[in-house]
């Protein structure tokens, strides 16, 4: 498989080591602040996709490619665009734009090409949400505890909250009727009846924790993942481009999340 990598940070970085050690090639690193020419493991850098396919004409070689989004919430919806407008399927795991969800999908579906996102590539998370949303169902039956979520990353990240909480949240409300709201701002007044508080913490390098509680007059319940390091999104996030560039080759089009890659 070949790969353009959009961001060149923490992930883009680890993403490129362990993709050529699964015997990837990187095509191509796209990332506006990166001086370097050529990254840690020799491919080209460029600031810019059209920048990209400018030399790729040049050098007369069609860009057979899939791409890897780990950039910036503000750049994420231009380089959906444009990977849509030239058919090449992306793995976006950039957080922090899921307002714009619809409308992308719209986009890349219209243009006939790929797009698969996930807020959060680790499989342990995707384990956990199946263990939230079957212990929100049952907390759900017994009024006397209430609920409450948090999250804590590192203080370099950009959003907050965390697009894993967010789902977190999603979760909730999907499986308890008695909850219809999620409140991510601090609360200066008792939560009503069918709010969920939502908490984030930003603190030093902390990969990610995502943690909910079912707490009543006697007792506590928590679930919570720890991210011990990054490799478990790495990981996650090549399984899917290799899911994507096979489901692709396939013929098969659109817009689909780990959900779809874990089966
Ligand atoms: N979905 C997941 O599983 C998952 C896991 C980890 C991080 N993330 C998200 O991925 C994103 C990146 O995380 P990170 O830890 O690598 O961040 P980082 O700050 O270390 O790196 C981001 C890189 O993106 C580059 N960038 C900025 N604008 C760009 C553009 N227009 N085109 C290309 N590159 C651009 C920056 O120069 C930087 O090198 C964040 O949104 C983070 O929340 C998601």
């Amino acid at each position: 498989m070949k790969i353009i990598l959009v961001g060149y940070g923490k992930m883009g970085r680890l993403i490129e080591k362990r993709a050529v050690e699964k015997g990837h090639e990187i095509a191509a690193v796209i990332d506006p602040g990166v001086e370097n020419k050529l990254s840690g493991q020799g491919a080209r850098v460029f600031k810019s996709v059209d920048a990209f396919e400018k030399e790729e004409k040049e050098r007369g070689t069609p860009a057979e490619c899939i791409a890897i989004d780990f950039s910036h919430p503000a750049s994420v919806e231009r380089n959906i665009r444009d990977f849509a407008e030239r058919r090449i399927p992306l793995v976006v795991g950039t957080t922090g734009w899921y307002d714009k969800l619809e409308e992308l999908s719209g986009l890349v579906k219209s243009k006939h090409s790929s797009l698969l996102w996930a807020s959060n590539f680790s499989l342990g998370v995707n384990i956990f949400y199946k263990i939230a949303s079957y212990c929100a169902a049952i907390f759900d039956n017994y009024g006397e505890y209430d609920v409450a979520g948090y999250e804590i990353h590192h203080k370099q990240k950009a959003d907050s909250p965390s697009g894993t909480a967010k789902t977190i949240g999603g979760i909730m409300l999907k499986n308890m009727k008695r909850k219809n709201k999620l409140v991510w701002d601090k609360l200066d007044r008792p939560p009503e009846a069918d709010e969920i508080h939502f908490a984030s913490l930003r603190s030093g390098a902390e990969p990610g924790v995502h943690g909910l509680i079912f707490d009543s007059a006697v007792d506590s319940i928590e679930i919570k993942h720890t991210a011990r390091n990054r490799e478990g999104l790495v990981y996650g996030a090549i399984l899917a481009a290799e899911w994507l560039e096979k489901t692709t080759r396939s013929g098969k089009y659109g817009v689909f999340t780990m959900e779809d890659v874990l089966g």
